[in-house]
């Protein structure tokens, strides 16, 4: 049973402990001494990772603390998502949190301060960066799917300087239509002029984040369309619109946390199993209901190469990322 007393902020509101986040990221970052927890390392493509378990993508969507996260012990960053236009999230009620549940429950919608002032903010903290940095890409609320491709090239364009790898994301339940890039009408025309331009201009590895919601036939699509053209690697997965019993959430919007554990860890069995021998280097990313460094070492185990975690963060706190690599060491002593 989880003791909340021991996380106060589990009783405030959800809108107010995630605003109250970023403030206390700050104030450990600027009382502790740096040190970067080097555990189960790994290389890929020429990236260091000091450790596999990283930042999901959505907690820091403009890279405002893209300096701070590594002194929680953090081994890769995805931020983001970013979109070209500076755009406010979607109306209503964006976060709620199930404690019970160990869920949260949102429906943001890419709030974002747009392209521009994300080059600013990392090209201030370039220098800061001690971990490799994911870019988590999307698209305006207002672009027609039929030319969301343009928005993703844009990014890609604007960023190359500042990525380690690019994750395309189309699996976000919280921009309408957005998931239909995923389906057989549209992901090839959608992903060819994104690797074309990637391969005009670099070589910046592009990762594309899927939907737990797809069904067995859609996942093979996906994934075999993908690998066909060239994709570097996937990210698996993004939240779920399906409810877990008992839930009190609103029908629209995306549930992570616990009760997408499952969910997540089956399309990743089912991802290297499909992928089998055509994998080659392709990187995966598991995220989705890591709650435990058991889980992390779990995901690992199955055949990811990488594990993120974002709602953990909110239920176990910041020293999560720590009490792994604590874990990890133990372990293999
Ligand atoms: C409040 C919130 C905002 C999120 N924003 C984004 C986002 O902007 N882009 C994205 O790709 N995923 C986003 N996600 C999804 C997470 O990156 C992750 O895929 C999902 O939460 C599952 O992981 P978890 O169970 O560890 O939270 C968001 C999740 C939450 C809870």
């Amino acid at each position: 049973m989880m003791k909340n007393y021991k996380r106060p902020w589990l009783w405030l509101p959800a809108s107010v402990s995630h605003s109250l986040g970023p403030f206390f990221l700050k104030l450990h970052g600027s009382f502790r001494s740096y040190k970067t927890y080097s555990w189960n390392s790994f290389e890929w493509r020429g990236l260091k990772f000091a450790n596999r378990l990283g930042l999901a993508a959505g907690m820091d969507k403009d890279g405002a603390h893209i300096g701070d996260w590594w002194t929680l012990g953090a081994g890769f960053l995805e931020i983001g998502t970013i979109v070209p236009k500076a755009q406010s999230p979607n109306s209503g009620i964006l976060l709620d949190r199930d404690n019970h549940l160990q869920a949260l429950w949102n429906r943001m919608g890419f709030p974002s301060r747009g392209v521009e002032s994300f080059k600013h903010t990392l090209s201030k903290y370039a220098d800061r960066h001690h971990t490799p940095i994911f870019v988590n890409i999307g698209k305006n609320r207002s672009t027609p799917l039929e030319s969301a491709a343009d928005d993703y090239v844009h990014l890609i364009n604007d960023l190359d300087l500042f990525a380690d790898a690019f994750v395309i994301n189309i699996s976000s339940p919280n921009t309408q239509g957005l998931r239909t890039l995923l389906s057989r009408e549209y992901l090839q025309n959608f992903l060819g002029p994104i690797i074309e331009k990637r391969n005009q201009i670099g070589t910046t590895p592009l990762l594309l984040k899927l939907s737990p919601d797809l069904s067995d036939q859609e996942l093979e699509f996906c994934l075999l369309q993908s690998l066909k053209m060239n994709i570097d690697g996937w990210v698996i997965t993004n939240t779920t619109l399906t409810r877990p019993k008992g839930s009190r959430f609103p029908t629209d919007g995306g549930v992570s946390g616990t009760p997408l554990a499952n969910l997540s860890k089956e399309v990743l069995r089912k991802t290297v199993k499909i992928l089998g021998d055509q994998r080659g280097d392709r990187l995966i990313v598991s995220v989705g209901g890591v709650m435990s460094s058991e889980d992390v070492f779990e995901r690992l185990e199955m055949g990811a190469d990488l594990v993120e975690i974002f709602t953990a963060l909110i239920f176990e706190g910041p020293f999560f990322f720590k009490n792994a690599a604590h874990e990890y060491r133990t372990r293999h002593q």
